[in-house]
């Protein structure tokens, strides 16, 4: 069955965690989708993950619409979010609802992410006006890294905590469905979960946000350039990976890849006639 924002607010209202991943192509959307995934996120983290940046900075709207699309084609059930990239809608409210119907239309999103909470609320009301659903993003926001001064976990002091309080109480007063919390303390996670009825996700936010969400290649062991304290490795497919290369190309030196059986057959009278 296709999951929409209300499933996410029924399963928060039941008590039921909601399972996110992200993906950036349509064979790893369709396997998470199979697997019974809840949500799909095409995060702009794609700009490390896929495109080998150091940061999210350089994603663009063009890159969004061409990885999205081919998520949204291969979920059938889970709720597919794209995330707005840098840029695409800090500039103005205008451009937050351009960008956002864009996502919408040509990438067939089921709902876009953007980073941001009390500054943010009058983008996020004017894309949900649009009739697009928006999950929020607070707490460690990616996008914001310069004027961070790199990844460092957020809400630590008294203020920190309270702005991030107010963060979460703004962005579902401006109409967000759900809220993405990153990287803050896992008591202070708990209280903003407690403080807000849209649902919590949580990444590397504790365990009492109302669901979870990971990058894809992390929790594979995929991903190697780093590996945030938050991350917990479900399977070693790097090295799988590493070793079938290695494999495949000790077997070509050694002429053993390909066999007859993977071979093309064709008619002897044929070929004779070539000499
Ligand atoms: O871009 C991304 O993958 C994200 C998640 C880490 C929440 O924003």
């Amino acid at each position: 069955m296709k999951n929409t924002v209300s499933t996410f607010q029924k399963m928060k209202d039941e008590g039921k965690k909601i399972s996110m991943l992200t993906a950036y192509d349509y064979s790893t959307a369709k396997l998470e989708d199979e697997a019974g995934i809840h949500g799909i996120l095409v995060g702009d983290s794609l700009g490390n993950v896929m495109l080998g940046y150091e940061d999210t900075i350089s994603v663009t709207m063009e890159d969004m619409i061409r990885y999205g699309s081919t998520v949204t084609r291969g979920a059938k059930n889970a709720l597919v979010v794209i995330d707005m990239p840098f840029m695409s809608y800090q500039t103005s409210v205008y451009d937050a609802v351009v960008n956002a119907g864009r996502l919408m239309k040509e990438a067939r999103a089921g709902a876009v992410k953007l980073e941001g909470g009390v500054k943010f609320a009058p983008h996020i009301k004017a894309i949900v006006d649009a009739s697009i659903p928006v999950m929020a993003h607070i707490g460690l926001t990616p996008q914001s890294i310069n004027a961070f001064g790199g990844f460092k976990v957020q809400g630590k002091t008294e203020a920190a905590a309270k702005q991030l309080i107010e963060d979460a109480k703004a962005v579902e007063a401006a109409g967000a469905f759900a809220v993405v919390i990153e990287g803050v303390p896992a008591k202070l996670a708990k209280l903003v979960t407690e403080a807000v009825h849209i649902p919590t996700i949580g990444i590397g936010a504790g365990p009492d946000c109302d669901g979870q969400i990971l990058v894809y290649q992390d929790l594979l062991g995929m991903f190697s350039d780093f590996t945030p304290k938050f991350v917990k490795r479900y399977a070693d497919i790097g090295t799988i990976m590493k070793d079938a290369f290695s494999t495949y190309i000790k077997e070509v030196d050694e002429q053993s890849f390909p066999e007859e059986k993977h071979c093309y057959t064709i008619n002897e009278e044929v070929i004779e006639k070539l000499y």
